[in-house]
């Protein structure tokens, strides 16, 4: 983790912290990314929106947006490898003068990432520790090509961009879903955890569909499922699912909830998905949820709903079916 580590640098004295006086954070995980750094004024920089929101109830500065200029940049390494490219991209063209460090676990590729950084300029310096490595460098302008291009033309036409939930093909699972779905869906329709729009955009060819609201917790996603589902009826919302409130009742309910927080397997999160689903949906409604044939939402539908089936799978996948709310 980046505080303990670079409490280690400071503890070694091999690096002088107290002249560094803006500290921009890149994708930082919570807020113990910033307690090992006592000095300077911290600006964060995130793209979802429950970050961005537990940042700022925190105190501190900073959102979706970057501006200014800094004193060094720290880059969390996030898991998409194009990604944490473009965030040290962004390090050293906002620290232009300052370091930028670097920081992340082995599962989040830090080995590569230095390895590819030191083919470009020289490393000065790094400390290995708790599963991870820090390491930093002056910034230079010699980073240009690792700039993610700001929207990629991927099967379909469809764009998306660097690190967002399957941006190189169509998710398989959303199109086994989409796929397994009616022609004719009439009425009003949420999609939870819209991703650049896929799903959506799929719904969207039925001519009876009179809106859709496309809800996700990632901006720069969400950028993407506004020029996919360019529609006037697609309304979209960057919001957190388990936090976001409506007042409308819909006739239906898309999703392909996530089930991972970094690699680590997470139930809970389709568990809330379904439960946002239930509660949004109206009494006639209906669920209709893709997910990996071995994760197991069933107990819960069947709690929440009067009928629910499997009306398609494979091996891998399988498209659950949910109706009759309870209660
Ligand atoms: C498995 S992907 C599916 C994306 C899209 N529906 C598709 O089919 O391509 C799940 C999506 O949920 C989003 N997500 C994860 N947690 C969320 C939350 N708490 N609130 C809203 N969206 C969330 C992720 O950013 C991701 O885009």
């Amino acid at each position: 983790m980046f505080s303990k580590r670079l409490h280690q640098v400071t503890r070694s004295g091999l690096m002088e912290l107290g002249q560094q006086k803006k500290w921009l954070h890149l994708y930082p995980e919570d807020e113990n990314d910033f307690s090992a750094v006592t000095s300077g004024r911290q600006v964060f920089f995130h793209s979802s929106f429950s970050k961005v929101q537990s940042f700022v109830k925190k105190g501190f500065e900073g959102g979706a947006k970057l501006a200014g200029v800094f004193d060094c940049a720290v880059v969390h390494l996030p898991r998409s490898k194009a990604l944490a490219k473009h965030l040290i991209f962004l390090g050293t063209k906002f620290a232009p003068e300052g370091i930028v460090y670097v920081d992340g676990a082995k599962t989040q590729g830090v080995e590569s990432i230095l390895k590819a950084v030191s083919s470009l300029v020289p490393i000065a310096g790094q400390v290995s520790g708790s599963h991870g490595r820090l390491f930093w460098f002056l910034a230079q302008n010699v980073f240009s090509s690792w700039k993610a291009s700001c929207y990629k033309k991927i099967e379909g036409g469809f764009l998306t961009r660097a690190g967002v939930f399957s941006a190189d093909h169509i998710d398989p699972a959303s199109e086994f879903l989409a796929d397994s779905m009616p022609n004719e869906l009439v009425g009003t329709v949420a999609d939870l955890g819209a991703g650049w729009g896929y799903l959506s955009h799929r719904m969207l060819r039925n001519p009876g569909l009179s809106s859709i609201d496309l809800v996700e917790v990632d901006n720069v996603a969400l950028s993407c499922a506004k020029l996919n589902c360019d529609d006037e009826r697609a309304v979209f919302y960057w919001r957190d699912i388990e936090t976001w409130t409506t007042t409308r009742k819909y006739d239906h309910v898309v999703m392909n909830p996530p089930f991972h927080i970094g690699r680590k397997i997470e139930l809970d999160l389709g568990k809330t998905f379904i439960q946002k689903a239930y509660s949004i949906l109206k009494k006639t409604g209906i669920l209709w949820m893709g997910s990996n044939r071995h994760l197991s939402y069933e107990a819960m539908l069947s709690q929440l709903f009067t009928d629910f089936d499997e009306v398609a799978g494979d091996n891998r996948f399988k498209v659950l079916k949910a109706s009759g709310t309870k209660g």
